[in-house]
């Protein structure tokens, strides 16, 4: 199959822009998208640069943009990735380029050493030879444990494109690792840590970190157990954590007013801000005012749906499970 190969390139030490370069290759049969950009290195232009080592996704150094979506060259049959008799590759997202397609990580490594990514067991116990688990707990870990620190995730998350601070999905996964390993002591240090602002209310759900991750990490499912555990341990002050209980109390109706088996909009906002955090609601006037002029307004008291006590019951179940 012929197919055109539009790539970016980037020189940090010579350009001002990066600009796209078109290479014409026939893809060998079998060959994966790594085989062929090697093959344009190899047989056409000497000076593509890119990064590369295992060829069986297991280093995580070949994670580019294909058509706009971090994946590992590696792991991905060419042919898959046409359209329209065209392939388009870019370097990693959300880092600063050096060359071609190799990104600098160094931001990705700074935000996996915020959250101490090593075992804290209790050292008065001694073993004779090494921290034993049980199966049940080392699967607590195991998904999380398949990382291969490529970085797709951090590349095509949002949150990250709009705040670097944020830690980000790996960082999370790989803290969700530590968090639920029974031989690690430090519990709550890790759950103050990521319960700051940053941390794991920060991440907006978007999912676009497990649809990327080419092991079974999966961020966002790694963030969801961290957001249980936290609640479970009680911490239940960020706006994240509050916007949850809001969700919570307004569906079964907590409180009068709250929602009778429906979301109220009117409570959500200002329990996740905080009642008395007068800034933060100040901030959001403007957008209840657009609605209101919209007509997007919902009622101040919300009617109560026709199976409520079904609703109510589910929530009660819910509680129970909890416990
Ligand atoms: S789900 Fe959260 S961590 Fe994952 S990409 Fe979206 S915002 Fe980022
Ligand atoms: S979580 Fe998945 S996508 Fe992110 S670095 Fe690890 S393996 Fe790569
Ligand atoms: S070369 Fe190692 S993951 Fe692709």
């Amino acid at each position: 199959m012929a197919v055109k190969f539009v790539i970016q390139r980037f020189d940090s030490e010579k350009d001002s822009a990066p600009r796209m370069e078109e290479f014409n290759l026939e893809i060998p049969k079998g060959a994966t998208l790594l085989d062929c950009i090697n093959l344009i290195k190899w047989e056409q232009d000497g000076t593509l640069t890119l990064r590369m080592s295992c060829r069986s996704a297991i280093c995580g150094s070949c994670a580019m943009r294909v058509n706009g979506h971090a994946r590992l060259a590696c792991k991905t049959q060419a042919v898959d990735v046409v359209t329209d008799n065209k392939v388009v590759i870019a370097p990693l997202g959300n880092f600063p380029v050096i060359k071609d397609l190799v990104v600098d990580l160094e931001p990705f490594w700074a935000s996996l050493e915020r959250i101490d990514p090593w075992l804290k067991p209790n050292e008065s116990v001694k073993w004779e030879r090494e921290r034993l688990q049980t199966h049940d707990d080392e699967k607590l870990i195991d998904d999380a444990s398949t990382c291969i620190l490529c970085a797709s995730c951090y590349s095509d998350c949002n949150v990250m494109e709009v705040d670097k601070n944020y830690m980000g999905p790996a960082t999370l996964a790989k803290a969700q690792r530590f968090v639920f390993d029974t031989r690690d002591v430090k519990t709550k240090e890790r759950l103050d840590q990521l319960n700051e602002l940053t941390g794991i209310w920060d991440c907006t759900h978007c999912a676009e970190c497990s649809t990327r991750c080419p092991t079974d990490t999966k961020p966002l499912a790694r963030i969801t157990e961290l957001k249980a555990r936290s609640m479970e341990h009680g911490y239940s002050n960020s706006a994240g954590s509050r916007h949850v209980l809001a969700f919570r109390e307004s569906i079964p109706g907590k409180y009068p007013g709250t929602g009778g088996g429906l979301i109220n909009e009117n409570y959500i906002p200002p329990r996740s801000l905080g009642f008395f955090n007068i800034p933060a609601l100040i901030g959001i006037l403007p957008v209840g005012i657009r609605m209101m002029i919209r007509g997007k307004m919902p009622p101040l008291l919300p009617h109560t749906i026709e199976k409520f006590d079904e609703i109510k019951r589910m929530f009660g179940r819910f509680k129970e499970y909890l416990k």
